[in-house]
């Protein structure tokens, strides 16, 4: 495979940066999972696919370490992906996860044998060897539940290493060679099935590389700060705000950065939930007294997504009027030359892809993009570097309210992807209503900070039912509540019954429309987490 290029997203020329963790990214599901369990041990890591990481790329880079990831590959495999040569001469400290395992001990002169299928399972492994990899975690003999996947096997391990943990059918679950700082693990740690998982990567990156860590969010947002100031200098920003979390975050840290040389856009696409708009007049103009344009394009919307029931078409309606509408608003604020964005690290990093061909939409999610182009705008994107959870800390950091941080994913697309059939002002009437007590009811019982992501979905489905002794012939509402580390997989949330019942009855008691109330138990995949 030749290697492409690969572009870092940071220098290491600052003390925020310069401790910095390199992640091979072989292709695990996982691998952003590591990142985040490094960055809060307190360093900065980046994610590049292996078949762009080179040696040269290393050096350039500069990083205090190296984690090879896990992923698809085995070594039976023709043409077997691995970690540059030189990686192994460079005095770095390198730990290999799962294949990035099978690969350190390949190319080290181990051998490892291909087995064509992967399995994954909770498993317990003994400890058989003292490491400063399990510095004041694990101790000699004892045992430790662990997140296993069994694919290739090592038969001989490198010389210079030795196992240090072990299970009964793997004898190298993990293996050390301590003098030249190299470690293999055969389970991922990365992942919340391993539950001493982060301490052991913390000892990598603090016991084995000696990283002091200087990554936080309170350093991030002084280093922050004073590249917008050196970026934008005396120009005027633009901020579009939605009400979430990334775009309030970006409006709160600019306003810090530049004050009244930012002004916020809000635009009311008609499909958002009970009193957004109010909330985020009320904090950005009355509270951080931000110059602030608040368009309610409600009609609009309404207007263009009238009688149209196809998903794709709905959210190339929205996203292609909210270019529009904030076009017109924008043009009003005299001298703008940059538009600042909430692009976070998911969006920026490469992924490794395998078959080549071209990953099939499932949905095209609404965003503002093409929009700097057009306007002639240059971007300012501040939380580039950052994973939500770190956006979340940052928010709280800049003092936002609790209720903002940490709230759910909201789509840009809003209520008219949950109103399946046709969106109408009297249908987003009622599940406005429907989606607040039933968040209501998730907030009272304590529930809401568990949940990723609640909300209800009309269907336009009527049937009938009986309310004191009147026949009635309303709406269905679908309930949907998830548990999800980013989105891309996700499980129902298990409700009590109790819950369910009690939430349902207040529901069909007090919105006039819905006289039956159903849950959502798919997960995804193979459904998505919202219905269109
Ligand atoms: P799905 O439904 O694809 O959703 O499983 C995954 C996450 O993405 C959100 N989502 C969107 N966000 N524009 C957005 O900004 C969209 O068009 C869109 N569609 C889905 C969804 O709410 C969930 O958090």
């Amino acid at each position: 495979m030749s290697p492409a290029k690969s572009t870092a997203v940071n220098t290491p020329d600052d003390k925020l940066h310069s401790e910095r963790v390199l992640i091979v990214d072989f292709g695990s599901q996982v691998t952003q999972l590591i990142a985040r369990r490094i960055r809060e041990s307190g360093v900065y890591s980046e994610i590049h696919p292996f078949n762009t990481v080179t040696d040269d790329f290393i050096r350039a880079f500069a990083p205090k370490a190296v984690i090879l990831s896990g992923g698809p590959a085995s070594a039976g495999d023709i043409e077997t992906p691995r970690a540059p040569d030189g990686l192994w001469q460079m005095g770095l400290p390198v730990l290999g996860i799962c294949y990035g395992e099978m690969t350190m001990a390949q190319q080290l002169g181990g051998k490892v044998t291909a087995s064509d299928h992967q399995e994954f399972g909770r498993t317990a492994v003994e400890v058989t060897g003292e490491s400063a990899l399990f510095d004041g975690v694990w101790k000699l003999g004892q045992t430790h539940q662990v997140w296993m996947s069994h694919g290739d096997r090592i038969d001989a391990i490198p010389d210079g290493f030795a196992p240090i943990a072990v299970t009964p059918t793997a004898p190298y679950a993990a293996i050390a060679d301590e003098a030249r700082r190299f470690y293999g693990v055969q389970f991922h740690p990365e992942v919340v099935h391993t539950p001493d998982g982060a301490k052991l990567l913390s000892n990598f990156t603090h016991v084995i590389a000696g990283c002091a860590g200087n990554w936080t969010m309170s350093a991030f947002k002084n280093d922050e700060i004073a590249k917008i100031r050196e970026q934008v200098g005396k120009g005027r920003v633009i901020c579009g705000l939605s009400g979430g979390v990334d775009s309030s975050v970006v409006a709160a840290l600019l306003h810090e950065a530049i004050g009244d040389q930012l002004t916020c856009v809000f635009v009311d696409t008609g499909v958002m939930r009970e009193g957004e708009s109010d909330q985020v007049v009320k904090l950005f103009r009355d509270h951080y007294n931000i110059p602030l344009i608040h368009r309610d394009a409600a009609d609009l919307f309404l207007g263009k997504l009238d009688g149209v029931a196809d998903p794709e078409k709905k959210r190339k309606i929205i996203g292609a009027t909210f270019i529009d509408v904030f076009e017109e608003e924008a043009a009003k604020i005299d001298g703008a030359t940059f538009l600042a964005q909430g692009t976070l690290y998911p969006d920026v990093i490469e992924s490794v892809s395998f078959t080549g061909g071209p990953s099939v939409t499932i949905k095209s999610h609404h965003n503002v993009g093409g929009l700097p182009e057009r306007m002639k705008l240059k971007l300012v994107e501040p939380l580039r570097e950052l994973f939500k959870d770190e956006v979340r800390v940052l928010g709280r950091e800049l003092g936002l309210p609790a209720e903002m941080v940490n709230r759910h994913p909201f789509p840009g697309p809003g209520l008219a992807i949950r109103l399946p059939g046709g969106v109408t002002a009297e249908k987003v009437k009622i599940l406005r209503k429907a989606d607040t007590i039933y968040l209501e009811e998730i907030r009272k019982a304590g529930l809401y900070d568990e949940i990723w992501q609640a909300f209800a979905v009309l269907l336009p489905v009527q049937t009938v039912g009986v309310m004191g002794d009147a026949r009635t012939y309303e709406y269905v509402l679908a309930l949907r509540a998830v548990t999800s580390t980013d989105g891309m997989t996700a499980d129902s949330y298990p409700f009590t019954h109790d819950f369910l019942t009690q939430t349902s009855g207040r529901i069909i008691n007090e919105v006039r429309g819905i006289n039956r109330v159903v849950y959502d138990v798919t997960s995804k995949p193979p459904g998505t987490i919202e219905w269109e």
